[in-house]
């Protein structure tokens, strides 16, 4: 079967890389022609754990090649995965310009039947929409192209294995054909498949991204009622973990979530509805708490500090999480504006994310990168932390103590136990906990 897919980012890449991992033969196209060369000379355009040693080793070994090509590659394609981005509008709808360029090479170039699957998150209705238009301008060719849905569920940084080892692959069709076709692809994987309709599938992606993020919104908003009335978010998430009902896991409090996923993908999902006449409630407070819990951090310290004028800021984490080198809605880029916008003198450490983050602040004299979160603590009269990279959470609060002009620390993950905080004798800030103060 010859395999193709379109777009070499987080989805794309990795999608093509772990089908060639099980066997299958890949071309994985992108018009970006930097990025095709690198990838050809062992070079990975993003930064996910593991996924350069196995794009190399299925290079070496035949199964996956990389090419700016895509007439000659979709002429003779039997399935093509669309990963390409879908990014949002400003009135937060889904934009489907690269899926349509991509739909548009299909057309152009296609010359037999074949299937196109389309993993990009979409909004419920464009797998049919886009078959319908495929179809419509291929209709002289003599051939027939079928769309069929197959949203991802990866996370970034553990982006290989969500893929190679995922709980289940969900797969929305409208034929036996198809259905038979992504069980072929699928069985080396091992893993349950959901079968629906393309409607189902678009929504089952949507409405597990937007759970989640109601998940994370859902326990910031009870950290902040923690603070207030003395309760210690961790101690009450941990108390509700152990309901199976619950679960343990995304229930950690913070500065809100990022990503190139809960943001967008809960603007788009709260745009369809009203675009239907309909109001999805949970889902509009989700994007209003996390919108506030943003800036936590900086409303917490201007209680401290009347203003950011001349303070030595040690900034810690720029990411949207560990793991990645990806800032897209990372809190780390509105809170930084506002630090350099008040004048303060910002020492910035991240272990990947820097380069990214130069792209987006260009020419602050007042923001310097350094290569260890101690350089960033030197002389700092205050500390921020973003995100929680082991190479942050592994600098002891005493050594903050030592460094610091005076240790103020607004730590946005909870990186640290208070009673560290206590012995450190440091003062404190975190998120839905008791603020701990110098003796
Ligand atoms: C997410 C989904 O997990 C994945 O299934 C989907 O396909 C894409 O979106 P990702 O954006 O890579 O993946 O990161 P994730 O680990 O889910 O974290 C998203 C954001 O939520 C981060 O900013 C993280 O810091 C935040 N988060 C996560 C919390 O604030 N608390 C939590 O308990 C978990």
């Amino acid at each position: 079967m010859k395999i193709v897919v379109a777009g070499t980012g987080y989805v794309g890449l990795v999608t093509g890389v772990c089908l060639a991992k099980v066997g299958h033969n890949v071309v994985c196209i992108d018009i970006n022609e930097e990025k095709i060369y690198k990838m050809k000379n062992g070079i990975s355009p993003i930064y996910e754990p593991g996924l350069e040693e196995i794009m190399v080793e299925m290079h070496e070994k035949g199964n996956l090649n990389f090419t700016t090509d895509y007439k000659n590659s979709y002429k003779n394609a039997d399935v093509i995965f669309i990963g390409v981005g879908t990014p949002e509008k400003a009135d937060g709808s889904a934009n489907l310009e690269y899926i349509y360029k991509v739909v548009d090479q299909i057309i152009e170039s296609a010359e037999k039947s074949c299937l196109v699957v389309i993993k990009s998150t979409v909004p419920i209705g464009t797998n049919k929409e886009i078959e319908l238009y495929i179809n419509e301008k291929i209709a002289e060719k003599g051939i027939k192209i079928e769309v069929a849905s197959n949203p991802e569920f990866l996370a970034q940084g553990t982006a290989v294995n969500d893929t190679l080892h995922a709980k289940r692959i969900v797969v929305g069709v409208e034929s036996e054909d198809a259905k038979n076709i992504l069980r072929e692809i699928y069985e080396p994987f091992n893993i349950p498949i959901v079968i629906t309709n393309r409607e189902s599938a678009e929504m089952i992606k949507y409405a597990s991204n937007d759970f989640l993020a109601l998940k994370i919104s859902f326990m910031n908003e009870i950290a902040n009622l923690c603070e207030i009335i003395g309760a210690n978010i961790e101690d009450v998430a941990k108390g509700m973990s152990y309901d199976d009902r619950i679960g343990k896991k995304f229930l950690k409090a913070g500065v809100g979530y990022g990503g190139s996923c809960f943001p967008k993908d809960t603007k788009a999902l709260h745009w369809l509805a009203e675009n239907n006449g309909h109001e999805l409630k949970t889902i509009k407070a989700t994007i209003e708490v996390n919108e506030n819990q943003k800036y936590k951090l900086l409303k917490k310290s201007r209680r401290k500090f009347k203003s950011f004028k001349n303070l030595n800021v040690a900034f810690l984490g720029l990411t949207f999480k560990p793991g990645t080198d990806d800032l897209r809605e990372a809190p780390s880029i509105p809170n930084m504006r506002v630090l350099l916008d008040e004048g303060a003198n910002i020492k910035a450490y991240d272990p990947v994310g820097v380069e990214n983050f130069k792209k987006i602040f260009k020419g602050e004299k007042n923001l310097k990168y350094v290569q260890t979160p101690e350089e960033a603590l030197e002389d700092a009269d205050v500390a921020f932390v973003f995100t929680e990279w082991k190479q942050i959470t592994g600098v002891e609060l005493k050594k903050y103590k030592e460094l610091m002009k005076k240790a103020i620390i607004f730590d946005g993950r909870n990186c640290y136990k208070l009673e560290e905080a206590i012995s450190a004798n440091v003062e404190y800030h975190s998120i839905g906990r008791n603020t701990i103060f110098m003796e």
